[in-house]
């Protein structure tokens, strides 16, 4: 049945168009039973032709496709405008949304007839299917219901059921904002890697790869990142040294204060 589900994407940018192909790549679904609309037809009319799924002129044409998912995949300052197009209109789907900052109060305010609503909350790497994404439901949803939305979230990567809305702000700080975290310390690598140095070009490959090569050495390995970090700290050697200098300048409290900011930042806009 879930498979059997018709689901209709409203945008079709970076996140739509990797949600699409995975769940198309992993046979989930069949073209014929996807449908997407944009804003201005490019980007639904780009997504459209690399996978075949269907492309909806308007939303209303898009309802008409009756979906049994209705996924809000837009930008959040968009949904005022979708809204005021739906008000006319019952939406009894299931109601996904992926925005960022939009609450289930004010999503069940927009969508006060469907089935159920779901906030989640993907990250970046969602984009390459290595996204880790977080979700509360309205109401407890049936067997089927909770099928078809981790289905749908699976598509960008790993994805868990939060146990209440305040657990969003919360993963926001961590896995959503996350990824630039590691950015930033990329850059700062690459940065120091220059002070001390290494020309511009060597600079950069070698933070970037260290950094990629780290990553991926902890994805495969049951091993905790303490005790990764551990087995390349030799007593008395280069990395203790360095890791005693990170430890005085306290750079968890850098990380807890930033992390901190990023829960503060994320209740302000939800409560905007
Ligand atoms: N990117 C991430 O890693 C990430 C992470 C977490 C959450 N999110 C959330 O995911 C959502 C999508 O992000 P994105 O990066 O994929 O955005 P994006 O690439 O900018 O795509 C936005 C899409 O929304 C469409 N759109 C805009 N106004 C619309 C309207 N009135 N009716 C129908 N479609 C409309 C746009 O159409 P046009 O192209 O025609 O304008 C475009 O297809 C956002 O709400 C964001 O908060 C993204």
């Amino acid at each position: 049945m879930v498979n059997d589900s018709k689901l209709a994407f409203i945008g079709a940018g970076k996140m739509v168009s990797a949600m699409v192909s995975s769940l198309l790549r992993l046979g989930s679904f069949k073209p014929e039973d996807l449908i997407c609309c944009s804003a201005n037809d490019g980007t639904s009319e780009r997504l459209s032709k690399a996978t075949g799924i269907l492309r909806a002129n308007s939303i209303p044409e898009l309802l008409a496709f009756e979906p049994d998912v209705l996924t809000l995949g837009c930008k959040p300052q968009q949904l005022a405008e979708i809204a005021s197009v739906f008000s006319d209109k019952k939406v009894e789907s299931i109601v996904l949304s992926i925005m960022a900052g939009i609450t289930l109060g004010r999503l069940s305010d927009s969508f006060p007839d469907a089935q159920n609503v779901i906030r989640s909350m993907p990250n970046t790497p969602g984009q390459i299917g290595e996204g880790i994404t977080g979700f509360v439901f309205l109401n407890s949803p049936n067997q089927l219901e909770y099928q078809i939305v981790t289905n749908i979230l699976s598509s960008l990567g790993e994805s868990f059921e939060l146990n209440s809305e305040e657990d969003i702000d919360r993963i926001t700080a961590i896995s959503g904002s996350g990824p630039a975290y590691l950015f930033e310390f990329t850059c700062a690598l690459e940065c120091a890697a220059k002070e001390i140095g290494l020309p511009e070009k060597l600079a950069n490959k070698f933070a970037l790869q260290t950094i990629t090569g780290a990553s991926k050495l902890l994805a495969n390995t049951d091993l905790h990142p303490e005790e990764l970090r551990s087995q390349v700290t030799s007593p008395n050697g280069t990395t203790q040294a360095a890791l005693e200098s990170l430890e005085k300048n306290n750079l968890r409290k850098i990380v807890l204060d930033a992390v901190e900011a990023a829960k503060a930042r994320s209740i302000e806009l939800s409560n905007a």
